[in-house]
């Protein structure tokens, strides 16, 4: 009996669907192949090569997140070729702009000490602001990729820190195109591109004009795909994002009934940045503004910490019995007076399932009226 739809990937054989790409194949058994431009879920573009791969009878290597698997097919995830042409993107890639993690400057045997200096002192000025969180770092290590020899392009773009939400590092884009998918594909928003040619190239937004001033939303979906430095969170960087200090809280997000899975980057017990939960329903990743961005107000000062009571015409600090106390009787007093339904609830589509499921029990159960409605209705 033939078998059909099998590919071999590094001498182990594994059945494949139809269309699927040998890096989908190989992740769904757990063979590591490293990707930058791949995005899941958008049309593959085979921008960066990072994920060739040798195939046994091909001319040259092949990028595996754009190749489909082929019954018979015989795939090494690894060989020399494999390792030399990754190394060689890694050191192009590095040498591009400003990757001053310092990774392109050390000898293999240098890189800890240089590490756990930078850790010691923690430079900020000198430090990228996602380093031990970058995807070409990560690489560089894993390769042992030493670029010293290679010049070292200058950057052609200042820095754009006019944005509310997001700073553009032009200095340290790869040029991957994940952000423009994201925009595009996942977000359907097209506010980014790539923009001019050659040397010159640049992910551009409208006719090269700043996020803010563009159809940018601020959803902040390229932010969270970019494998490198070059889209950060302004908090991030303003809050000195340390890996090795911060913790990740998975939670639910709390501005809507959607429900996005969220999580959150915890350091000295502050909230410093927030990334949609890319393996959970029903966001798979994204978020909008509000849930990515909108968390200054859980640590904020202006924060009310407890109920207050007007008494001649000033707010005094109450406990949550007074205040409860209060509100009840003032319900009693008018349902007395002007009977149950001449009041009523209006609830709101920028609240919790949860919190409008409540909203609707308090009124039935507690009010005894039927007026409970909600603002998608308006
Ligand atoms: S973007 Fe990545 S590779 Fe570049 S400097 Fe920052 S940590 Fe290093
Ligand atoms: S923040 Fe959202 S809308 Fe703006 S460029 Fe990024 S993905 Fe597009
Ligand atoms: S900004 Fe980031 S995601 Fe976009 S092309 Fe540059 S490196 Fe890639
Ligand atoms: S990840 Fe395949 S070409 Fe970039």
């Amino acid at each position: 009996m033939t078998k059909e739809n099998i590919i071999t990937i590094d001498n182990k054989e594994f059945a494949f669907e139809p269309g699927e790409t040998i890096l989908e194949v190989a992740r769904r058994n757990d063979i590591f192949i490293p990707t930058l431009c791949h995005l899941k879920g958008t049309t593959p573009t085979g921008a960066c090569r990072i994920c060739v791969v040798d195939v046994k009878g091909a001319r040259d290597l092949v990028p595996s997140c754009a190749y489909p698997a082929s019954n018979g097919m015989i795939v090494k995830s690894e060989s020399p070729a494999v390792i030399k042409a990754r190394k060689n993107i890694i050191q192009l890639m590095l040498a591009s702009g400003n990757h001053n993690c310092a990774i392109r400057q050390f000898e293999p045997d240098e890189w800890t000490q240089f590490h756990l200096k930078v850790l010691k002192e923690d430079n900020y000025n000198e430090l990228c602001p996602v380093w031990g969180d970058c995807q070409l770092q990560d690489l560089a290590y894993r390769y042992q990729v030493i670029t010293k020899a290679l010049p070292v392009s200058d950057s052609k773009y200042p820095m754009e820190t006019v944005n509310p939400f997001i700073i553009r590092d032009f200095s340290r884009c790869i040029l991957c195109g994940r952000c423009v998918q994201a925009c595009r594909e996942i977000q359907v928003n097209n506010a980014i591109d790539f923009g001019y040619r050659g040397a010159k190239a640049k992910i551009v937004a409208g006719a090269d004009v700043a996020l803010k001033d563009s159809d940018c939303v601020f959803c902040g979906e390229c932010v969270q795909v970019c494998p490198v430095g070059a889209l950060v969170p302004k908090e991030t960087f303003e809050n000195k994002k340390r890996f090795e200090k911060s913790k990740k809280v998975r939670t639910t997000c709390s501005y809507c009934g959607v429900g996005c899975q969220m999580d959150l980057t915890v350091q000295d017990n502050k909230i410093v940045e927030i990334n949609g939960a890319e393996d959970a329903e029903p966001n798979h990743g994204s978020l909008c503004v509000k849930g990515r961005y909108g968390y200054n107000f859980v640590a904020s000062p202006e924060r009310l910490t407890t109920p207050l009571i007007k008494k001649d015409g000033k707010f005094q600090e109450a406990t949550w019995g007074q205040a409860f106390e209060l509100v009840a009787s003032k319900f009693m007093e008018i349902k007395s007076k002007y009977g149950a339904d001449s009041m009523g609830v209006l609830t709101s589509a920028r609240v919790t399932n949860e919190d409008n499921y409540i909203a609707q029990k308090f009124t039935r159960s507690v009010l005894k009226t039927n007026n409970i409605d909600h603002c998608a209705r308006l």
